[in-house]
Parts: C-alpha cells; sequence; structure tokens
C-alpha cells in the first residue's frame, strides 16, 4: 500500500536514520559520514556508512544501501509495509487510515482470529498423532517414510482424525462460527446436502507457517493411495498459496547463503532429515513473483531442484526467468532417474546431494541443456537442426558466456567452433533477448561482477546531480532525460529536474518499489567521491552521447550481416555508416 506524502514524511523525520542504526550497531564519525562494521553482512572493517545529511545509508561491502526504512526491511527481514509498521510504532506514530478506518480493523481483527483456529486446530492434529489408539495409523505411515519424533515436532507433523465433526466438535465448543471456520478452509460447506464436515479426515497433516510463524493453513496427504493424494488449504482470508513457500519460517533468523527451492512438502522435509536444512517449496505450482520477493528477502541465491520427471522440469523453466528478473542468482540442480529430492537423498545422502549442487548448472547451461530433449542427436538432421537453435540462444548471451557455450554445443554436435560461431552471429543474435541484469532486479552483491560499464555513468550523472543542483540544471540543458538507458536513473532525473534544491533523495527512494529502491540508492557509491559536480555531469552526458551514437553504429553495421540485403540497400547503409562515424570524431 502507498502511504500518504506527508505522512511518510514525518515518519523519516521522527525516525532520525542516526539514532535507528545506533539501536544496532555503534557508528564512528569519519569526514561528512558515520561508519561502523556492516550489521546486514559479517565483516571486520567498516564499510557500512550513514549519511546524516542525506538520511541514507549505504554498505561499501555488501552494497546494501537506502532509506531507514530500507535498513530496517534489511535488518529485521520485514516487508516494506511492516518496516513502516515498525517504524511508526518505533515513534508512537499512528497508521494513516487505521484510525478511522473501521472496515480495515474488522478485516484485521476477523484475520486474526482464522489464524488463531489455524493453530487450535495444528494443536488438536498434533493431539491426534501421539495418540497411541487415534494416531496409530499415522504414526507407523510416519515411520514408514522415515519422519523421526524430532521432524514429527520440527515440522508439527500431525493426524487428522477419519471422522467427519471431531474438529468442528472442539472449535465450535471454543466459541469459533461455522462461518468463520468454513471461511478459513478448516471446515467445508456442502451446498446441495446443506450440510458442513471437517475439510481432512484420516490424512497426514502439514501446517503452513507464515514467516511470521502464524499458521496459515495446511496440506494433508493420504495414507494410502487414493486420490487426491494432497488436500490443500485453498484461498482464505490469511492464506493464497501463491504469496507463501514451505518450510522459510524455520529460518526466519538465520543467515543463509541460499536456500534450495522444491516442490513438495516431503522433499522439504527429508532434505532436512538428510541434513540439508536450506529448503523451501513452492507447494507444486509454478512460481510466483510473490515468492521470488519473499526469497530475496533471505537470500541472494537460489538452487532450483526440481522432480527429475518431466512436469518438474517444465515447472522449473517457468520459475527460473521469474526469480532471475527479481535479481537473485539462480543455480539449477538435476536429479538423475526422474528421482525427487526426497527419493533422492534416501539414496545417495547429503554428501551426494552437496555434490549435485556443486555441479549445479547456471540459468543459460540449463535453458542450452534442456533445448536437447527437443532433438534427436544421433540423427544428422537433428543435430543440425538443434545446432541452428542452440546458436541461436548462445548469441543472445553476454559475449564471455558465448565462448563456453559454443564449446559445449561443438561438443555436443560435432560441429567445428567457427562454424557455430557464424551460425551465432547469422542468427540475429545482435538483437540480445537477455534481459541485462542491471536494469533490472537488485544490484545489491551483484555489482561488482555483472555491472554494465554504461550503469556507473548514468550513476555518477544522477550522484552528481544529488551533489549540487547546478549539475541538475546543466543535465536538464543538455537534455539527459533523452539520453538515459536505465528508467531508474531516467525517471530519477526528471524527478529532481522538477523538484530542483527540494529534492529528497531518502524520500524519493522511500517511495520506490524495492528493486527500485537498490538501483537509486547505489547512487550513493559515487556519490562520495564528487569534487566538481557540474565538470562531472558535463563527463557523463559526453559518454552517454558518444556510447549511445556507437550502439547506433553497431546496429546499422549488423544490417549489414542480413542474408536478404540488396546492393542499394547495402550502399545506403554504408554510407550512413560513414557519415555517422564522421561526426562523431
Ligand atoms: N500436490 C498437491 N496435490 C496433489 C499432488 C501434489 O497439492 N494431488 C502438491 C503438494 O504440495 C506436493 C507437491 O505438489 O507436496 C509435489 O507433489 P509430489 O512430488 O507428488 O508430492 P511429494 O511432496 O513428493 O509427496 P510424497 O513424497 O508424499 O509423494
Ligand atoms: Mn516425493
Amino acid at each position: 500500500m502507498a502511504f500518504p506524502s506527508a505522512w511518510l514524511d514525518e515518519l523519516l523525520h521522527k525516525n532520525e536514520i542516526v539514532s535507528v542504526v545506533s539501536e544496532y550497531v555503534e557508528l564512528k564519525p569519519k569526514g561528512r559520514k558515520l561508519w561502523a562494521c556492516c550489521p546486514l553482512h559479517g565483516e571486520k572493517t567498516p564499510s557500512f556508512s550513514v549519511s546524516p545529511d542525506k538520511q541514507l545509508f549505504y554498505c561499501f561491502g555488501c552494497h546494501a544501501g537506502g532509506t531507514v526504512i530500507q535498513f530496517v526491511m534489511d535488518m529485521e527481514r520485514l516487508t516494506f509495509y511492516e518496516a513502516v509498521q515498525h517504524l511508526a510504532n518505533r515513534v508512537n506514530m499512528e497508521l494513516p487510515n487505521e484510525v478511522n478506518d473501521r472496515e480495515m480493523q474488522r478485516q484485521r481483527a476477523y484475520k486474526k482470529r482464522i489464524i488463531e483456529a489455524n493453530t487450535e486446530a495444528a494443536r488438536y492434529y498434533c493431539k491426534c498423532f501421539s495418540d497411541p489408539a487415534i494416531g496409530k495409523d499415522a504414526q507407523a505411515y510416519a515411520a514408514r517414510r522415515g519422519l523421526t519424533k524430532e521432524i514429527v515436532t520440527r515440522f508439527g507433523i500431525g493426524y487428522a482424525p477419519d471422522t467427519w465433526d471431531s474438529l468442528m466438535k472442539l472449535l465450535k465448543g471454543k466459541g469459533y462460527a461455522e462461518k468463520e471456520l468454513v471461511e478459513g478452509g478448516l471446515l467445508v460447506h456442502n451446498e446441495s446436502r446443506d450440510s458442513t464436515y471437517d475439510a481432512f479426515r484420516g490424512r497426514l497433516i502439514f501446517p503452513i507457517l507464515g514467516v511470521n510463524g502464524d499458521v496459515l493453513g495446511f496440506g494433508a496427504r493420504v495414507m494410502g493411495d487414493e486420490k487426491p493424494k494432497y488436500i490443500n488449504t485453498g484461498d482464505t482470508p490469511v492464506y493464497n498459496k501463491r504469496n507463501n513457500l514451505y518450510g522459510l519460517y524455520l529460518h526466519k533468523n538465520e543467515k543463509l547463503d541460499d536456500l534450495v527451492m522444491v516442490e513438495g512438502y516431503m522433499d522439504v522435509i527429508g532434505l532436512y532429515k538428510a541434513g540439508v536444512k536450506n529448503a523451501v517449496a513452492s507447494l507444486g505450482t509454478a512460481l510466483t513473483q510473490q515468492q521470488a520477493r519473499l526469497l530475496k528477502r533471505f537470500v541472494e541465491k537460489v538452487y532450483i531442484a526440481y522432480d527429475g520427471d518431466a512436469a518438474g522440469q517444465n515447472a522449473m523453466v517457468r520459475g527460473l526467468d521469474i526469480l532471475k528478473n527479481e535479481g537473485l542468482e539462480v543455480r539449477v540442480i538435476v536429479f538423475p532417474d526422474d528421482l525427487d529430492p526426497d527419493e533422492y537423498v534416501q539414496v545417495y545422502g547429503k554428501e551426494g546431494f552437496d555434490r549435485l549442487k556443486e555441479g549445479a548448472l547456471s540459468l543459460n547451461a540449463f535453458k542450452l541443456e534442456a533445448m536437447v530433449k527437443g532433438y534427436d542427436l544421433n540423427d544428422e538432421n537433428g543435430r543440425e537442426r538443434y545446432a541452428k537453435a542452440a546458436c541461436a540462444f548462445v548469441a543472445s548471451l553476454q559475449p564471455i558466456e558465448q565462448e563456453r557455450y559454443y564449446k559445449q554445443i561443438a561438443k555436443k554436435t560435432g560441429y567445428a567452433l567457427d562454424a557455430l560461431k557464424a551460425q551465432g552471429v547469422r542468427s540475429g543474435g545482435m538483437q540480445s533477448t537477455e534481459q541485462k541484469p542491471t536494469s533490472r532486479g537488485s544490484l545489491r552483491r551483484r555489482i561488482d561482477t555483472d555491472e554494465e560499464p554504461r550503469d556507473i555513468i548514468e550513476r555518477t550523472l544522477i550522484a552528481a546531480c544529488v551533489h549540487d543542483p547546478k549539475a541538475t540544471v546543466y543535465a536538464a540543458n543538455e537534455k539527459a532525460e533523452d539520453l538515459f538507458r536505465n528508467e531508474v536513473y531516467r525517471a530519477m532525473f526528471l524527478a529532481m529536474r522538477a523538484q530542483g534544491a527540494a529534492f529528497s533523495l531518502a524520500k524519493y527512494i522511500g517511495e520506490l518499489s524495492e528493486k527500485d529502491a537498490d538501483t537509486a540508492s547505489a547512487v550513493l557509491r559515487e556519490e562520495d567521491a564528487m569534487e566538481n559536480a557540474v565538470d562531472t555531469a558535463a563527463d557523463c552526458i559526453r559518454r552517454m552521447k558518444r556510447d549511445n551514437e556507437a550502439d547506433e553504429i553497431a546496429s546499422l553495421q549488423a544490417r549489414l550481416n542480413k542474408p536478404d540485403l540488396t546492393a542499394e540497400e547495402r550502399n545506403a547503409v554504408l554510407k550512413e555508416i560513414t557519415e555517422r562515424i564522421r561526426a562523431n570524431k
């Protein structure tokens, strides 16, 4: 939700960044900034800085940066909304609307009630599981699947007895109304028979917890071969499978290097038992953007480990770009013999899994690998068609990466490296289909390895404008708004041009989406070293213009490679190129 601008102003004003950060680390002044060892990543020498005049923080080590809101988001692993709530609480500010908005209060109370009912239900299912008589079959089933007592406790696994109304009776006795239990998904109402009964019966229960530990819903597995294998809580006021990841709450207070994405409840649990404790499940659905953002709050790197069967592999391909576009580094683990992760670790253990993880494929290697499946490489025709498709894909990648993959294709098809490269060029690889990682997603921690020089130039121009409004005036005269390629920086420039000296970077960043805020706050890297802002701006603008021009020439040159070009067209293009190069000197 968007907060009213004036209210957000007051919030930022009252939560002075130095006082907030000082609650976590001790800051020491040096130059125009205050410094500390970064509380967001482990380090021994201080590279975490707070700028009191700009009300922003920036870490030169892990590249986290932004407003006090961003700091609380990173530190407490909260969403933007939660962080704002946290800061409002800290200074006793009431959230806007809340005071008068009866409807909002009613909804909040209702959600709380459903979560309470779920919590009661989870407790009841656990009790049934442990009961020597009622839980006998469930205990035997759990034992057969290798679920130890410790695992059962850790994941809150329970058993819903095979009756129509035992949960209903219990919860009604505690004062819950039938309607709210139906809406929360614990009971089912059958219209035509006008009867209401327990939603889960005679099944093993996996409670689904939100990151904050609330019981949001349940998965329920049959213990025999009946269909469907799982029944899950559907859409309720508190749960939507698209917004959640099973098992993530276990890591709320941990620093993780990476997470492993799997498909199912039993994969998370099986891996955990084998010692791979950082798996979370999308619960059988294709990954959503909401889930990707959730992951992003915890890690920078995700291993996808979907089932080895065709369905799992297809679901995986769809999910990969979603993760990448949120700025996550993605690796793909491929399991042999159609095994799922749970089955795999039962045979090969943690060591086997760690080996697979080490050999995990990069996103592009995986896509290239997945492409093979459509062709018969034992057949000359199939090899040729595969080589063409694969080269077209490789030609769209970064040059350094291309080299590696051409070699891979050469090995598979037997074609010479040169022929493959020529094929790639012909396929129109100049029109890159790759999303530039730096213009989307987060720059954080990726900045040094993956960044385009162009982004640094644009960022430096913005930094110059932040530093000195005179630079903004200069850039506006040069029509810099037409030169940007990074849309975040273009929008920032337009805001600065419009607001002049009144522009506040902290406030501006506070109103951006999380990933744009990352890009925008990277400006602070450049701002520190600035001496003459107008000169710097002039320099950046010159380079951006030259760069844009070179790009246009390159795209003209690419046109020359088109096979169907007539001699006349060819001459026209050549003439234009020559003119441009001359003008550019
Ligand atoms: N799923 C579902 N309904 C089904 C089948 C599957 O909701 N009828 C979801 C569940 O979230 C399940 C996930 O898809 O966990 C993956 O399915 P599958 O691999 O079949 O289940 P596993 O978790 O591996 O469970 P098990 O090992 O017990 O078969
Ligand atoms: Mn399984």
